[in-house]
C-alpha cells in the first residue's frame, strides 16, 4: 500500500481510483440500461418483440431479483476472501456479467431471461464488493482522504446510471430490445477493458485472497454438510418453483425473510469467528446499528422505483410546465443531483475529516437517515391535499434523500473498508451490499400498504419512523464511537491518529 498511500495523481486522489471509477460506471450503465428496459421487456405483447407476461407477475420479480443480486454479493465476497483474490474475482463477475446481457442480447425468449438473470446475479455478486473493497485498499490506515475517495467513486455509479436508461432504454424501446441489451453488453465490455488497464494502479492487496481457503483443513463432514445443504436448496427451490407451489407472492416474501436473516447470519458468524480479533469483534458490533439504519435508509430510497415511480404516474400534474412530462423522468433527478453535488461533498469530508472534531461515521449516518425521513415528511403537503400535485415537490424530494445518499451511502462503502475484520474483508463490503437487500426486502412488504388515496399516512408514517431512528442512531454515536475504540485502533480513531487529536 506503500506507494498509494502518497498517490496523489488524480485530484489529490491515488491514480487507481481513476480506473475503478469508470469500470464502476460501465458496470453499472449495463446494470441499469438493462433494468430500465426489463420491465418494458417482459410485459411487451410477443407480436411487439416482446415476452408477454402480465405486469403484476413482472414487477415483483424484478423487484426480488434486485434484491437477489446484492444477496449474492455476501457470496460474491467469500468466493474474494477465500479462493479467488478481489482482482480475479472482479474479473470473473465482469465476463459473467457480460455474458448476461449477451443471453438478452438474442431473441431466445424465456429461457435466455432465465440464464440472464443467473448470470448477472452471480457476476454482480462477484464484481461489486470486490471493486468497491478494491477503493478502500488504496487507503492506508488513516488517509483522510477515504471518505472523500468513496464519493468520487460513487459519482461513477451514478454517471452510469443516469446514462443508462437514455441510451440503452431509448435504442429497446424504439428500435429493438435485443440491440438495447447488446448495447448494455458493450457497456460491461467496455468496464473490463477500463479494469484491465488500471491493474497495475491498483494495490497489491487486490490480487490475493484475503483469507485462503486450504480444503485439506476444513473438516470432512462439514464439507458434505454444506454441499448437501446447497443441493438440497436448490432442489427445493426448483421443485417448489417448478409445481407452482410457490408462486411469485411467495417468492418475493421468501426473497424478503432471506434479505433479513441472511445479514443476521453473517453478523453472528463474524461475531463467532474465532478469525476474528477481539477489537475487530468491537468493531462490528459498532457496525450493527449503523448497519440497521442504512437498512432504512434504503427501504425509502429504493421505493424511488416503486412507491414514487407510481405517485409520478398517478398523482403528480405532469403537464404543469406546458408539456408532457415522462414520468420515468423522475427515475434520473437522484442521479443527476448526484453528481452535481459530489464536487462540493468530496470537498466537505476532505474538509471535516482533516479537522480535529470530524463528525464520526454514525453521525454522518444519523443525519442521512434523518434527510431521508425528511424527504418523505416533504410529501406529505401536497399528498395531503386533493388533486394532481405540481412536480417540484417530487423533484425536490428526491433531490432531499439524494443529500441524505450521500451522508450514507459512500460513507458507509469507506467505513466497512475501515471496520471490516481482515479475514471478512469483502465478505463484509457484501454485507454492506445487503443492507440494499434488506431495504428492499422490507420495502416489497411495506409498498403494499401505499394506496394513492392515503398517501399523506403513508409518506407521514415512514418519513416519521426513519426521522425517529435516526435521532436514536444520533444519541447513541458516541457510544458506537467508545465502543469502536475499545481495544485498540477503530474507525474513527485511525484518523484521529492522524492529526493527532487523540480520542
Ligand atoms: N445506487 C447504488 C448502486 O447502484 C445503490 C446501492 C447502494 C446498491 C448500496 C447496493 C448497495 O451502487
Amino acid at each position: 500500500m506503500g506507494k498509494t498511500a502518497t498517490d496523489r495523481a488524480f485530484f489529490g486522489q491515488p491514480r487507481g481510483l481513476v480506473g475503478l471509477f469508470f469500470a464502476e460506471a460501465w458496470e453499472r450503465f449495463s446494470y441499469y440500461g438493462m433494468r430500465a428496459l426489463l420491465l418494458y421487456y417482459m410485459t411487451d405483447r410477443l407480436a411487439e418483440g416482446g415476452l408477454g407476461l402480465p405486469a403484476d407477475s413482472a414487477k415483483p420479480l424484478i423487484a426480488v431479483y434486485g434484491s437477489a443480486i446484492y444477496l449474492a454479493a455476501i457470496l460474491g465476497g467469500w468466493v474474494s476472501d477465500r479462493l479467488l483474490g478481489d482482482r480475479k474475482a472482479t474479473l470473473v463477475g465482469g465476463v459473467l456479467i457480460m455474458c448476461g446481457h449477451l443471453c438478452l442480447a438474442v431473441p431466445a425468449g424465456a429461457g435466455a431471461l432465465f440464464a440472464s438473470m443467473v448470470f448477472i446475479a452471480v457476476g454482480t455478486g462477484l464484481l461489486k464488493p470486490t471493486i468497491s473493497s478494491s477503493v478502500g485498499d488504496l487507503y492506508a490506515a488513516g488517509d483522510p482522504r477515504r471518505d472523500s475517495g468513496f464519493s468520487i467513486y460513487y459519482m461513477g455509479i451514478s454517471v452510469g446510471a443516469v446514462a443508462a436508461p437514455l441510451v440503452v432504454g431509448t435504442v429497446g424501446q424504439n428500435y429493438d430490445y435485443h440491440a438495447g441489451f447488446g448495447i448494455a453488453a458493450v457497456g460491461m465490455a467496455l468496464g473490463l477493458l477500463v479494469y484491465l488497464r488500471s491493474q497495475r494502479h491498483l494495490s497489491p492487496v487486490s490480487s490475493r485472497p484475503k483469507n485462503p481457503l486450504r480444503l485439506a483443513e476444513v473438516p470432512r463432514p462439514r464439507l458434505i454438510a454444506v454441499v448437501a445443504g446447497a443441493a438440497a436448496l436448490i432442489g427445493l427451490v426448483a421443485v417448489t418453483v417448478g409445481t407452482g407451489v410457490l408462486d411469485v407472492d411467495g417468492i418475493v416474501d421468501v426473497i424478503s425473510v432471506l434479505a433479513i436473516a441472511l445479514p443476521v447470519g453473517y453478523f453472528t458468524v463474524m461475531l463467532r469467528s474465532a478469525r476474528t480479533t477481539a477489537a475487530e469483534r468491537a468493531r462490528v458490533r459498532a457496525y450493527i446499528p449503523m448497519f440497521v439504519a442504512a437498512v432504512a435508509f434504503w427501504c425509502i430510497q429504493e421505493q424511488g422505483a416503486t412507491v414514487i415511480a407510481q405517485y409520478a404516474e398517478e398523482s403528480t400534474d405532469l403537464d404543469a410546465f406546458g408539456f408532457a412530462i415522462p414520468a420515468s423522468w423522475f427515475q434520473s433527478v437522484g442521479s443527476l443531483v448526484l453528481i452535481v453535488l459530489t464536487p462540493l461533498f468530496a470537498v466537505l469530508w476532505l474538509r471535516l475529516d482533516r479537522s480535529p472534531r470530524s463528525p464520526s461515521t454514525a453521525h454522518k449516518f444519523a443525519v442521512g437517515l434523518a434527510i431521508a425521513g425528511l424527504s418523505y415528511l416533504l410529501l406529505v403537503v401536497p399528498a395531503a391535499h386533493p388533486g394532481q400535485t405540481n412536480p417540484l415537490w417530487l423533484a425536490g424530494s428526491l433531490a432531499v434523500v439524494t443529500v441524505g445518499e450521500m451522508c450514507l451511502s459512500p460513507i458507509g462503502l469507506s467505513a466497512t473498508t475501515r471496520l471490516a475484520p481482515a479475514a471478512f474483508a469483502t465478505q463484509t463490503m457484501g454485507l454492506w451490499l445487503s443492507s440494499n437487500a434488506a431495504g428492499q426486502g422490507i420495502g416489497a412488504q411495506l409498498v403494499k400498504f401505499y394506496d394513492p388515496g392515503s398517501a399523506a399516512g403513508y409518506f407521514g408514517a415512514l418519513g416519521g419512523g426513519a426521522v425517529v431512528l435516526a435521532l436514536v442512531l444520533f444519541a447513541l454515536a458516541p457510544l458506537i464511537r467508545r465502543q469502536a475504540s475499545r481495544k485498540g485502533a477503530t474507525m474513527d480513531d485511525d484518523q484521529a491518529a492522524v492529526h493527532g487529536a487523540g480520542r
